[in-house]
């Protein structure tokens, strides 16, 4: 079987909900298929909605520019939806939901 060369563990606070994200997801999709709803609407890194804080860990973007400014960036917020897992990461999402 093939094995994802790479996958982290994410964990969403104050839930203490865990899930795997391979890098092949953005964090929203692989949360979505843990059963985990993040706050989300344009999925494509505009909105903003997705915004949220990331505590540790690391990230990459599949957009160039996501709607961060750099403060923002050095505050460790996130858009998850445009944010793919670059080591093993605990967020702080408030609103998510178990579906
Ligand atoms: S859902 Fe719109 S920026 Fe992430």
């Amino acid at each position: 079987m093939d094995t994802s060369p790479s996958s982290f563990t994410v964990r969403v606070e104050p839930l203490g909900r865990s899930f795997d994200a391979p890098d092949s997801l953005t964090i929203l999709e692989a949360a979505g298929f843990a059963n985990l709803r993040l706050p989300r609407s344009c999925r494509n890194g505009t909105c903003r909605t997705c915004l949220c804080k990331m505590v540790s860990g690391e990230v990459k973007y599949t957009i160039e520019w996501p709607g961060l400014t750099r403060e923002e960036k050095a505050e460790g917020l996130i858009l998850p939806c445009v944010a793919i897992a670059q080591a093993d990461l605990v967020l702080d999402v408030p609103d998510a939901v178990e579906i």
